[in-house]
C-alpha cells in the first residue's frame, strides 16, 4: 500500500465547509481530497436560496438566533445558533471580498430574499437562485491559488487511521483503484449529507453518508440522526438528483396548487406557503398521496421575469418541458439535508482526538429537528473556518496507526434497493412497522455486503427514527404524532441494536 505523510491537515471533501477549513488552517498546510469533481460536484454549489445573515437595518443576530432556535423545534443548541448568527455577516462580506457577487441595494447594501420561517428577509442571495454556484466558483478559486493547499481531485475517503489509544491518524483514500494511507497531524470531515441514501435527492447521489458512517465506525460520538430534512419543492420531472424550486419563490408570492387549482396550504399552516420547511413537505405530500397532486405556480410573481431572476430554475423547468412563466411548476418533497451527524463542539472538534467536522456531516447543534432555510452555507462558513483554525494547531503525535482495512463500498444494485427503502420508510412520514422493515433491509444488505460506511450510515437514521417515538420537525411519526419533552439524540454506534443475524 502506498503511504503518504502529511505534516499539516487532511481536508475530505471540497464543498464550502472543506475549502473554508483549508483556507483556514493556513499556513498551516492543507491537502484536500474529494472524489467528484470541483465546484460543481458538490452540494454547496447546488445551494439555490442564499446565505442567511442579519445585515440588513432592522435586522440583528439575536433575531436571526432566535428564527434559528425556533425553526429547530425544541432542538437547537441557543449558544450555538447565537454564533452561528454573530458570525453571519462576517462570513457573507469575507466571501464578497473573495468576489462572490452578492445582489446589491441601490446604496450599495445586501438585497436580501425572504424565505420560510425567517421573520425578515434575510438570505444574502446571487441573482435570485446562483448563490452556491457563484460562491463555490470564488472559493474554489482561492484554494485552488493558495500556497499552503494542495487539491486532490478523484480521492474517495475509504477508511479513517486510529493509532492504538483510537486518536485519528489520517485517512485511507482510493485513487484509480489504489488504496492509499495518508497520515496528518489533524483530520477534517467535510463530506456533506446523506441524500444519496434515498431514492430522489436534491443534492448530489454520490453523497451517501460515507463521512458520518466511518466516522461512527471509529467510535465518533454521532448526533441526531434520525433528523432528515426534506425539501417541499423539488421539481417533479422524473429527474435523479431532482432539481430545486428554490423557497425564495415563495418568498416572492408563489403559491401552491392541487391539480384542482386550490391553493391548499392555508388547511395545513395560518403561514400558508411561508410556514417551517417541514410542514410544507408533509402537506404537499399529503396532497400528493390523497391523489391531488401539488404544483409551485409562480406565473403570477415571477412570470415574464423567470429567466432573470431564477435562471437555474428557469433551466430546469423548461428542460423538463415546463415553462414556470405560464405554467405551474410540478413540485414533491426529496431529500435535502442532514440535520443530524458527528457531534463537534464550536472548534468543529469530534469525540476522537484528531478528527474534526464541519458543514452537513457535522451535528453542531445549530439546525435542531428543522434546519432553517439558507443556514446551511451559513454554517459551512462559519464553523469550516473555525474547524480549520482549530485543525491546524494540532500537533503531530508522531504515532503510527494501526494497521487498517478500506471499508466495503455498497454495490450499486445494493444501493438502489437501500435507496429504494429509504425514501419508503424513512421518508417524510415514518412509522415503527416501516421502520423495522426498513432495519431488516439494512440488515440483509449488511450481511451481503459486510458493514459499508452507507449501511452504517442508513442504521444510524433509522434505528434513531425508530426510537423516537414522537414527531418533530423533519422527524414525522404517523404512529406517534404527538410531541414530547424535547431531548437530542447522542448516540455512538455501539448503543445501537445489533443486526439481527
Ligand atoms: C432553497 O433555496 O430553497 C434551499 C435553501 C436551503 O436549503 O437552505
Amino acid at each position: 500500500m502506498e503511504r503518504l505523510r502529511h505534516d499539516g491537515v487532511v481536508v475530505v471533501g471540497a464543498g464550502l465547509a472543506g475549502l473554508t477549513a483549508a483556507l483556514a488552517a493556513g499556513p498551516r498546510k492543507a491537502l484536500v481530497l474529494t472524489p467528484v469533481p470541483l465546484n460543481h460536484g458538490c452540494s454547496s454549489a447546488w445551494a439555490q436560496g442564499g446565505m442567511a445573515a442579519a445585515l440588513s437595518e432592522g435586522d440583528a443576530p439575536e433575531l436571526h438566533a432566535a428564527d434559528t432556535v425556533s425553526a429547530g423545534a425544541g432542538l437547537v443548541d441557543p449558544a450555538m445558533a447565537r454564533l452561528l448568527a454573530q458570525e453571519g455577516p462576517e462570513a457573507v462580506r469575507r466571501l464578497a471580498a473573495l468576489g462572490a457577487p452578492f445582489d446589491r441595494t441601490a446604496d450599495g447594501g445586501f438585497a436580501q430574499s425572504l424565505e420560510a420561517a425567517h421573520s425578515k428577509a434575510r438570505v444574502a442571495r446571487v441573482k435570485g437562485d446562483q448563490a452556491g454556484r457563484a460562491i463555490m466558483e470564488v472559493v474554489t478559486v482561492a484554494a485552488l491559488a493558495a500556497p499552503h493547499i494542495e487539491v486532490k481531485v478523484g480521492w474517495a475517503l475509504r477508511g479513517l487511521l486510529q493509532d492504538a489509544d483510537g486518536r485519528v491518524r489520517g485517512v485511507l483514500a482510493e485513487h484509480d483503484g489504489q488504496i492509499i494511507e495518508i497520515t496528518a497531524a489533524a483530520t477534517v470531515l467535510a463530506t456533506g449529507g446523506v441524500g444519496g441514501l434515498y431514492g430522489v435527492t436534491t443534492t448530489p447521489a454520490e453523497l451517501t453518508g460515507d463521512g458520518l458512517g466511518l466516522a461512527a465506525q471509529a467510535g465518533a460520538l454521532i448526533g441526531d440522526p434520525e433528523f432528515v430534512q426534506f425539501h417541499p419543492t423539488a421539481i417533479d420531472i422524473g429527474r435523479d438528483p431532482a432539481p430545486l424550486a428554490t423557497e425564495a419563490l415563495r418568498g416572492e408570492g408563489a403559491v401552491l396548487v392541487n391539480a384542482g387549482g386550490e391553493r391548499f396550504m392555508a388547511r395545513y399552516h395560518p403561514d400558508a406557503e411561508l410556514a417551517p420547511r417541514d410542514v410544507v413537505a408533509r402537506a404537499i405530500h399529503a396532497e400528493r398521496e390523497a391523489g391531488r397532486g401539488a404544483f409551485l405556480d409562480a406565473t403570477q410573481a415571477v412570470g415574464e421575469h423567470f429567466p432573470d431572476e431564477f435562471p437555474a430554475v428557469f433551466a430546469a423547468c423548461m428542460a423538463g418541458g415546463v415553462d414556470p412563466r405560464v405554467q405551474p411548476i410540478p413540485v414533491a418533497p426529496a431529500c435535502h439535508y442532514h440535520m443530524g451527524g458527528i457531534v463537534t463542539d464550536a472548534e468543529g472538534r469530534t469525540t476522537l482526538a484528531g478528527l474534526f467536522a464541519a458543514g452537513e456531516c457535522a451535528s453542531t447543534g445549530v439546525h435542531g429537528a428543522n434546519r432553517l432555510a439558507s443556514n446551511s452555507l451559513l454554517e459551512a462558513a462559519v464553523f469550516g473556518a473555525r474547524a480549520g483554525k482549530a485543525a491546524a494547531l494540532e500537533v503531530d503525535p508522531g504515532t503510527r496507526p494501526l494497521a487498517a482495512t478500506p471499508a466495503p463500498v455498497l454495490p450499486a444494485e445494493a444501493l438502489k434497493r437501500l435507496r429504494a427503502a429509504m425514501s419508503r420508510d424513512a421518508g417524510v412520514v415514518r412509522d415503527a412497522a416501516g421502520l423495522n422493515r426498513l432495519i431488516t433491509e439494512i440488515d440483509a444488505l449488511e450481511a451481503a455486503c459486510g458493514k459499508a460506511p452507507a449501511l452504517i450510515a442508513a442504521r444510524l437514521v433509522a434505528t434513531c427514527a425508530l426510537a423516537r417515538t414522537e414527531s418533530r420537525g423533519g422527524h414525522f411519526r404517523a404512529d406517534a404524532p404527538e410531541v414530547k419533552a424535547p431531548k437530542r439524540t447522542f448516540v455512538t454506534l455501539a448503543d445501537l441494536p445489533a443486526a439481527s443475524p
